[in-house]
């Protein structure tokens, strides 16, 4: 059976990941942000820029650093706050809200990591994604015009490296930072509704006892 501490404390520890979960969207939104100064969406000058970035910008190395630190770190937090609030599962229109925005931001978080596989243009990514694009294209119905939207039609060139970079800075992130501010939300309105119903029981219980202890007195001869 479940104890009210355990409740307690994976309430918290769902509210407390919540707040990591925000504070790593919003650093990698804006050390995003920071990199697309100076960066390229173009095949082979994607792999300069980044290069440049790390070597020549002043304190490029850090920005690079923090994005591809909070972007991946984001993931693994995201994975285990869905075990957390499983776990910790109230049914409440709340939790249910912070359940749903949570796998949602979990599966941004994977896709902002997948999109970004293409975007420093080395060799790993690129025979990656050729891999992949394989995967895709045998969807049936849906697989070649999900490969070409991706690609930009035929091979891997620059117009894919644009696409997907489009889809990580301007779709997925600004999904991914709404997500998590109805995440945050929806876990503070849990709080607030479970200490309400405690302070509610325990007044009934104080009230209880003061009635029982008032008869007691009127039985006493
Ligand atoms: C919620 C916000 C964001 C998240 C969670 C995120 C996550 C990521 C991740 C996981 C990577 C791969 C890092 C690696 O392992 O090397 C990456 C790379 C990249 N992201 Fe984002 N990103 C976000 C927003 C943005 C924005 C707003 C921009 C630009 C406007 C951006 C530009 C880039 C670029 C240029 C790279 C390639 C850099 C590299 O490979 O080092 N990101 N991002």
């Amino acid at each position: 059976m479940k104890t009210i501490s355990s409740e307690f404390i994976l309430r918290r520890l769902a509210t407390a990941l919540s707040v990591a979960i925000i504070t790593l969207t919003v650093m990698a939104a804006i050390s995003g942000v920071l990199l697309s100064f100076y960066y390229e969406p173009i095949a082979g000058g994607a792999y300069e820029s980044l290069k440049d970035i790390t070597t020549q910008v002043s304190n490029g190395w850090l920005i690079q650093k923090i994005h591809d630190l909070t972007g991946n770190w984001l993931i693994g937090i995201a994975l285990i706050q869905i075990v957390v609030m499983f776990l910790g599962r109230q049914f409440r229109s709340s939790w249910l809200t912070a359940w749903i925005s949570g796998i949602l931001l979990t599966l941004s978080a994977i896709g902002l990591g997948w999109t970004a596989m293409i975007l420093d243009w080395d060799q790993l990514g690129y025979w990656r994604l050729s891999i992949e694009l394989g995967t895709i294209e045998a969807i049936p119905f849906i697989g070649t015009q999900l490969r070409d939207i991706i690609t930009g039609g035929g091979a891997i060139t620059s117009v894919t490296v644009e696409h997907l970079y489009t889809i990580h800075s301007y779709i997925i992130s600004v999904g991914a930072l709404i997500l998590a501010v109805i995440h945050l939300w929806s876990l503070l309105q849990q709080e607030k509704e479970m200490h309400n119903s405690l302070t509610t029981s325990s007044v009934g219980k104080l009230e209880d006892k003061q009635a029982q202890t008032e008869a007691e007195l009127i039985q006493a001869p």
